[in-house]
């Protein structure tokens, strides 16, 4: 499959949109976010590259994002036909590939989506960063890792930054793009234009844990679960208070179970280990007993609320 991606790049090249600022991204991580993102880049004309470890995971992308785009087409067009081919041309422009080598030699931008891991992360980018072209930028997708310590890896500092997407990306408009001390004004711009290319609402913010969506919602989840904990008040009364008190549309509690309570550990443990005297990223005993129990929310069919009753 990786050879590929270099017979795509040739016959797609010239058939890119033309207003889009960027036209060849390569997308590492096929996984849940990966997908989304090449889905998203792709149906707005930029030709894709989708880059994972095995063909066997990059199938189930594809199978994955297929039917993800005859769901947009079913809403998207009334002709069934329109939708047919809107549906073709979005997957003709995604060439699969289990390395990201042989892409970068027409990448303009690189969107590294792959496990929520530094030092996994610095690998990768040590690997792009000796075949990459001088133009090409470079971003992660990451929840919570710096992206200067990312970037560290890499000799552009200048040309790094971060794309921070949400799940799923064919749904959510908001794009957070952040930048980095060494970023240049060219590339934040580059960046910047590349989230509307891609039809997100982009929003600005500096390299500060969990950017401004998790940094206001990770805290706020974990006070309520500490509110359970002490005893102040039930789940149930919680989320009722926020959803009819503060027009939340989902409670604290019901939204953890919909990002995942592993997913909400493991961002809580990562801050409190790097900013151990800030009292907001402190971890919970109940959140933890949870996760050791296996109850990680929706995915696991119960967390704060069972899932499984009929
Ligand atoms: P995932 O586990 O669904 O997908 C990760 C993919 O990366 C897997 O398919 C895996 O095979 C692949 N992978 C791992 N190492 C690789 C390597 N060296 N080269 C190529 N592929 C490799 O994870 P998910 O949820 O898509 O998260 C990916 C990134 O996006 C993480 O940094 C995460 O923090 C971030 N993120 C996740 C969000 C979410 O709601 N899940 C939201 C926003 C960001």
């Amino acid at each position: 499959m990786a050879n590929q991606c270099k017979s795509f790049v040739r016959s797609f090249a010239t058939s890119a949109h033309r207003a889009n600022v960027f036209n060849h991204v390569t997308v590492i991580g096929g996984g849940l976010m990966g997908s989304g993102i090449a889905q998203v880049a792709a149906s707005t004309g930029h030709n894709v590259s989708l880059v994972d470890q095995n063909n066997t995971i990059l199938g189930k992308s594809l199978t994955g994002i297929h039917k993800s785009l005859e769901r947009v087409a079913k809403k998207k067009f009334e002709n069934p036909t329109a939708g047919e081919e809107f549906v073709k041309n979005t997957m003709a422009r995604i060439s699969p590939a289990t390395s990201p080598i042989t892409c970068m030699a027409n990448t303009d931008l690189v969107i590294e989506a792959i496990v929520e891991d530094l030092e996994t992360k610095k690998k990768l980018f040590r690997e792009l960063e000796a075949v990459a072209q001088p133009h090409t930028i470079f971003t992660s997708n990451t929840s919570s890792i710096p992206i200067n310590d990312i970037a560290i890896a890499s000799k552009r500092k200048d040309k790094f930054g971060g794309l921070h997407f949400f799940n799923p990306v064919p749904m959510m408009k908001l794009l957070e793009v952040i930048r980095i001390p060494a970023t240049s004004d060219a590339t934040y711009d580059k960046l910047l234009a590349f989230g509307k290319d891609m039809e997100k609402v982009t929003v600005s913010c500096k390299d500060t844990p969990g950017f401004i969506v998790n940094r206001l919602l990770v805290p706020y989840m974990a006070e309520a679960v500490r509110m359970v904990e002490r005893g102040d008040a039930s789940t149930e009364d919680v989320d009722t208070a926020m959803k009819l008190g503060a027009g939340y549309p989902m409670g604290p509690f019901e939204l953890s179970d919909y990002v995942g309570l592993d997913t909400m550990k493991f961002i809580l443990d990562g801050w409190s280990k790097n900013y151990p005297d800030n009292p907001l990223f402190k971890p919970s005993h109940l959140l933890d007993k949870m996760v050791a129990q296996g109850k990680l929310g929706r995915k696991s069919g119960e967390g704060f609320y069972n899932y499984n009753k009929k």
